[in-house]
Formats: C-alpha cells, structure tokens, sequence
C-alpha cells in the first residue's frame, strides 16, 4: 500500500522533501506561502484516506518554503472520524517513505493554562495520552522502527530553542506547555479539564499525539505548534466550532511567519 502511494506521489513530482508540515483546522492557509507549488487532492492520492470535517481541507502539497523542500497535509485526518489510528497516521509512513525526517505537527486546541488567551500560539514540550488509544498498537512495523519507542523527547529540544529564538527576533509571544490528547469529537467537560490541568496538562485536542508518536517510530524529530482557540470547559462559557476557525485566523499572519522561520532554520 505505502509503495503504491510513495511511488504515485514520486510519479506526480514529489521529490525528497526534507520537511513535512502537518496543518491543523484553520491552519491550512500556511500553503499561500509556498513556491513552486503543487496540490493533490487526497482522493487523487491511491490509499490515501479522505477528510470529512468542515473547514478541514483535504490536499497534500508540496512545493519550496524558505528555500527548503517541503510537504504539507492541508487537513489531517482524525480519530473521532471514525478512521482507525493507523489510517490516521498513514500520511506519516509516506513522509518517512518519500525520505522525511523532520516534522513540523501543528493544531487548534483549548487553553487549559489560565495563563493563555485566545489567539496565543504555544510550543508543545510534551504531550499527554488522554485517549486510550496507540498508533503503535499491532504488529510492529520493523522497516520503520522499533516495538518499543522512547518518548524522552517526543518533541525536539532543538526545535523548542529555534523557536524561542525565532519568536525574539520575530516579536512573536509564544506560549509553551503539554498538550493532552482526547478522542473528541465531544470537548471534554469542566471536569475533565479540571483533571488534565491537575497531571500537568496546558493544552486540550483531539489531534497531533497519534502523529507525533508515529513520526518518532520512525525517527523523525518532531516540533510542535499549538494555536490556542478558546479556553477549554469550565472557563469560557460554552465552546463551538465556528470559534475555533475564527481565532486560527486571526492568528493566521504570525503563525505562518513563525512555521516559515522555523522551515529555514529547522
Ligand atoms: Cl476545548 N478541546 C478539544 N479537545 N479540542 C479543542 C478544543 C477543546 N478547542 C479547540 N480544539
């Protein structure tokens, strides 16, 4: 199945990337950015699986950023989609096929951290499995990596310095902290929320730690971005979707800027 895909994008003009972008809900504008660009529809793609929430796209594209080879998921997949997490994490067996080794994974996801606003961008550090479900579980895939992953530093040390850096220089604010991983497609109650603040969590989703575990299955160094969309239960009065899209935009100018600084030095 891999090799159908890896050689039909080969075939579409794919070459080497060195980067992968994975773009969150309203994250995908980011491709705007690229030269010599191309986009695949996912149902163009053979094996590839297709995405069905709205204001999630459903292209891969590749193209040149900052001068570095990259390919990008305009909208991901998700477990509460009803897709297993192996298909979820199938775009990252591509990226390791097509030659991969760096992965920027990004998301919308609620502030648990009282500190955060709407609008805030954070750096994921680590990330907290809420969702009693692993990437990994099955036969090991040994060609990509080992049975047993070590998750020491799921999301690079190195990438977490660039960034702080690139935000001085840049004058963009970022937050930094854990990332928790619930299934959705619910949001989770004030309770719940109470809890992951509690074990250490800053920040609540439903995407990225599937990702983000497969990626370091197959050795990939992982950075990791957050854009905070509201405050998680308990602290806003109610949440929504339609909330969600309109805080990534208007968070949109200095995000793309961070992911392209970080696309140059990463
Ligand atoms: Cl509050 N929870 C989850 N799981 N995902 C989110 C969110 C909250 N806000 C945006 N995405």
């Amino acid at each position: 199945m891999l090799a159908e895909t890896v050689d039909y994008l080969e075939k579409q003009g794919v070459e080497k990337p060195e980067i992968a972008l994975i773009l969150g809900s309203g994250l995908g504008g980011m491709v705007e950015e690229f030269t010599d660009s191309q986009a695949i529809p996912y149902k163009d793609i053979p094996n590839f699986p297709e995405s069905t929430v709205v204001g999630h796209e459903g292209k891969l594209v590749f193209g040149k950023l900052a001068g570095r080879s990259v390919v990008a998921l305009q909208g991901r997949f998700h477990y509460y989609e009803g897709y297993d997490l192996q298909t979820v994490t199938y775009p990252v067996r591509v990226f390791k096929e097509l030659g991969v080794k760096k992965i920027i994974i990004t998301n919308a996801a609620g502030g648990i951290n009282p500190d955060f606003n709407v609008g805030d961008l954070m750096i994921i550090t680590d990330h907290i499995n809420l969702a009693g479900a692993n990437p990994l579980i099955g036969p090991n895939i040994d060609d990509h990596g080992p049975r047993f992953v070590d998750m020491s530093e799921a999301y690079s040390k190195r990438a977490y310095e660039l960034l702080k850096s690139i935000g001085q220089e840049e004058g963009i604010a970022l937050q930094e902290g854990v990332y928790t991983w619930f299934s959705g497609p619910t949001y989770e109650t004030p309770a719940e929320i109470r809890f992951a603040r509690t074990i250490g969590g800053d920040a609540c989703g439903m995407s990225t730690v599937p990702e983000t575990i497969v990626a370091k299955h197959c050795g990939m160094e992982v950075a990791g971005i957050t854009c905070i969309t509201n405050k998680a239960a308990g602290m806003q009065a109610s949440l929504n979707h339609e909330e969600v899209v309109v805080a990534t935009q208007d968070a949109n100018e200095k995000f793309r800027r961070l992911v392209k600084s970080l696309v140059a030095k990463f």
